[in-house]
């Protein structure tokens, strides 16, 4: 479902990404782990197609994305992929509601039938009774779960999820993540997760360890926790 070749970027007087390979199945879940400035996010935004790798190529359900254009790559992201970024990135004019129902919009999909999907996953997410206000009147966990929710709306083949519990409290991580693996069970998403969080990477098939731009370890989890 995804394949990455030797995917390396710099920035000046930095190498981020040193040749990273990878592979995953339709249905995985894997968690990248690693320091702060190892390059997870880096990495996650170019499998992502929102930024491009200097060299190495990205292929995602055969497809090749390392030379498609702009305009083919937005459409692409808004109808196969999710991402929950590291900092939100919500729209801060529109309401929760609005900011999870706007790249069903984007889409072309009835505004009913996407304004109910998105009531329905935050309240799955307990955000109901915050869901008409801006983000700048949520905390940084009540954006995240919105964010979430976001990520979900065209029900994406894959999700790439950076930190989606980082600014969690224990409890709603987990209810974040078993959102995330029902979502799986439900429609067999591929799920790249970054955490820091070693119970989160613990439920993944398996978990890579990142460090100074390369994946140093791929530890195989033990899953009957699930
Ligand atoms: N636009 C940029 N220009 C220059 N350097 C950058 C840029 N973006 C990221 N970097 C650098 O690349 C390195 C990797 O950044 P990245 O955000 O991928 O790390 P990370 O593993 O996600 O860290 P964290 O756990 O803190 O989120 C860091 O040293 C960062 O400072
Ligand atoms: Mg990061």
């Amino acid at each position: 479902m995804i394949e990455c070749i030797n995917i390396k970027k710099s920035y000046p007087q930095l190498q981020v990404l040193k040749g990273i390979d990878l592979k995953l199945e339709q249905g995985q879940l894997i968690s990248i782990l690693g320091a702060s400035g190892a390059g997870k996010s880096t990495l996650l935004h170019i499998i992502g197609t929102l930024d491009k790798a200097d060299s190495g190529e990205i292929i995602i359900d055969g497809i090749n994305y390392s030379k498609k254009s702009a305009g083919e790559l937005a459409q692409f992201r808004n109808k196969n992929l999710g991402f929950i970024f590291q900092f939100h990135h919500l729209l801060p004019e529109f309401t929760a509601l609005e900011n999870v129902c706007i790249p069903g919009f984007i889409a072309g999909r009835k505004e009913k039938e996407v304004t109910a999907q998105a009531q329905s996953l935050l309240s799955k997410l307990g955000m109901e009774p915050r869901m008409n206000q801006k983000p700048g009147q949520l905390s940084g966990g009540e954006q995240q779960r919105v964010a979430l929710a976001r990520a979900l709306i065209n029900s994406p083949k894959i999700l790439l999820a950076d930190e989606p519990t980082g600014n969690l409290d224990k409890q709603n991580a987990e209810q974040v993540l078993n959102l995330i693996l029902s979502f799986r069970k439900e429609s067999n998403m591929t799920i790249i997760i970054v955490t820091h969080d070693q119970t989160i990477a613990s439920k993944t098939d398996y978990s890579l360890t990142m460090q100074d731009g390369k994946i140093i370890q791929n530890t195989k989890n033990n899953l009957n926790v699930l």
